[in-house]
């Protein structure tokens, strides 16, 4: 969940890795560093955002045409200065960025402190480049490299930088590396975004692949084959333009929503339909995600089943290891992902592969590690996210599966004209006026501890996903239930003054707003959220019925209120604490 950069060529290095850091900060934040080879290595690091430690420590201040750089999401050590990377080897002759976990580091750890070797951190990264030392004291460079590497058990996507080599080294296991080819220079990151302002020609790297630069040029070896990995160049359709006139990236994709649903709209119906027909054909189809990912697959269950009629299955993706033993050749697996590159949705599609079930693949991130394994690709073309917060992301997968229900019952042109529909609604509900009322809820919220969010039908997904949105930006506690559940135990937790939000649509009017005068009945105000007021609300938003498109036009005034609630309690809406966008951990 970190991210990973190196750079080698004419350039200096530190400038276009401190470029790239920002670009993958959001994968972690915690802290960062960068170390540059001239006749020595030198190592700036520090606790902080990526600008923090800039401003701290000048990475500019660095020289050097080789170099490496890091931003960390901690999983071994706490966030220390002594445990951001990069990390050296005892003779400060190597320097190493990693991302992944080395699960067999302890032993490691302890076969090299026998070796006289001392550690001055407690990650497990930092074997990796104390091996590598070990290793070179009997055996060439490269040798050394292999062996260590060979010694490793765990995920990783590492690179290395030494005095004693003339150039990079990159070796990748299950976390993401892709080498993008410059003029006489290379880049070598984690994702292509990183890089993507200095060259769009790329090379993605497999499983066990071993990457050497050096003189001008690059060698791609897999358990000592050659490898020759095809150079890929990748569109730069969709830009990200940066912040703009907004203030943070959470709530200028909030807007952008508008222009991602327009661009599905002009998407390819032929890959709509593969994929239409594959979910006819297949004998159970399971939908795989994690996160806000996750709900669009709830939300999918329901319209797969009210649309299409067809039975879906859905499995959050870190627990579907234990019904992969339902799965055949028959069978279809539907993995939706932001990035492409979430580990537990990766590790859940490769079961998948290994029992000879079709993936099909709902992602926003061309060339990510799931494009690349799916049988088939939906591309979002959402444009870019960079606040780890999922907003526009998840109304766009929302509305590809509209437009797959649609089409599995032969009503393609319906959903293009929905969807036109929808787009018009979509400038009120991000209009001032919406702004501006969602200001006024999100002051009478702002000092609570606990927020509850009830909804029912397509509704139950929509209160997890706004719950999810409020806690992981303002850090109050939210929790969401299916209406009918909440007399099931939950509602013992209501008492006076809490505030339950309450998502309605014409389908579950009756039943839903029942449940909200149970809650009101124990103490409990209520935000309703709907086309019609009630009395039973204490505040209402107005969101017009749109049938099947409740879920895209309710969530949106869930998501400013979000971040209208970070921004009241003073937190960072683009990097919240303890989050990374791409969660590249199993
Ligand atoms: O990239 P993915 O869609 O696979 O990411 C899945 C989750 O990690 C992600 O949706 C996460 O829950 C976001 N922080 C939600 O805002």
């Amino acid at each position: 969940m970190c991210g990973i950069i190196g750079y080698t060529g004419d350039k200096q290095s530190a400038s276009i890795i401190l470029s790239s850091l920002y670009n993958l900060e959001y994968r972690g934040y915690d802290s960062c560093g960068i170390a540059v080879k001239d006749l020595d290595i030198s190592v700036l690091k520090d606790v902080g955002k990526v600008d923090e430690v800039n401003t701290k420590l000048n990475f500019l201040s660095l020289e050097g045409h080789t170099g490496v750089g890091h931003t960390r999401w901690c999983t071994h050590g706490k966030v220390t200065k002594e445990n951001a990377h990069p990390l050296l080897s005892n003779n400060h002759k190597i320097a190493v960025v990693h991302n992944g976990i080395i699960e067999n580091y302890l032993l490691l750890k302890k076969r090299l402190q026998k070796e006289g070797f001392t550690f001055y951190s407690e990650t497990d990264t930092e074997v990796i480049p104390n091996l590598i030392e070990y290793y070179a004291r009997s055996k060439s460079f490269i040798d050394a490299v292999q062996l260590a590497v060979g010694d490793l058990c765990g995920q990783y996507a590492i690179l290395i930088m030494s005095t004693q080599y003339d150039g990079l080294i990159a070796c990748r296991k299950e976390s993401p590396l892709v080498l993008g080819v410059g003029h006489n220079e290379y880049y070598v990151a984690s994702d292509i975004p990183a890089f993507a302002q200095y060259t769009n020609n790329v090379v993605y790297l497999n499983d066990g692949d071993i990457l050497y630069i050096t003189n001008k040029s690059y060698s791609i070896y897999n358990n000592n084959i050659k490898q020759q990995h095809p150079v890929t160049t990748i569109s730069r359709e969709i830009e990200e333009t940066g912040k703009g006139d907004f203030e943070h990236y959470f709530i200028k994709e909030v807007m952008e929503q508008i222009d991602a649903i327009k661009r599905l709209i002009f998407i390819d119906q032929s890959i709509i339909s593969e994929v239409a027909k594959e979910i006819i054909k297949a004998k159970g189809t399971y939908m795989v995600a994690c996160g806000t990912a996750s709900y669009a697959c709830m939300y999918g269950l329901y319209l797969f089943s009210k649309i299409a009629h067809i039975h879906v299955n859905f499995c959050i993706a870190s627990e579907f290891d234990n019904f992969k033993h339902f799965l055949t050749q028959d069978s279809l697996v539907i993995a939706i992902s932001q990035s492409g590159e979430t580990a537990d949705t990766l590790m859940a599609i490769r079961s998948a592969k290994e029992k000879g079930a079709k993936v099909i693949s709902i992602t926003n991130v061309e060339g990510s590690t799931l494009t690349r394994e799916s049988d088939y690709t939906i591309l979002q073309k959402a444009g870019q996210e960079i606040c780890v917060i999922s907003t526009k992301a998840y109304t766009s997968q929302l509305a590809i599966l509209i437009m797959i229900a649609y089409e599995i019952v032969g009503n393609y042109k319906e959903a293009v004209e929905i969807l036109k529909d929808l787009i018009k609604y979509l400038y009120y509900l991000t209009s001032e006026s919406m702004r501006e009322y969602i200001k006024l809820l999100a002051d009478k919220l702002k000092d609570k501890e606990h927020i509850y969010l009830i909804g029912r039908s397509f509704q139950y997904p929509t209160a997890l996903e706004a719950a999810l949105k409020i806690k992981e930006v303002s850090y109050i506690h939210a929790e969401a239930y299916a209406g009918g559940e909440l007399k099931h135990g939950s509602i013992a937790m209501i008492e006076d003054g809490s505030p339950c939000i309450v998502f309605v649509s014409n389908e579950t009017e009756s039943s839903i707003i029942s449940n909200a005068i149970e809650l009101k009945a124990r103490g409990a105000w209520i935000i309703g959220v709907g086309q019609r007021n009630n009395e039973v609300f204490d505040y209402f938003i107005k969101v017009r019925e749109l049938p099947w498109l409740n879920s895209i036009c309710q969530i949106i005034p869930m998501q400013l209120l979000a971040y209208q609630l970070a921004i009241l309690r003073g937190c960072d809406p683009d990097k919240p604490r303890n989050l990374a966008k791409s969660v590249t951990v199993l």
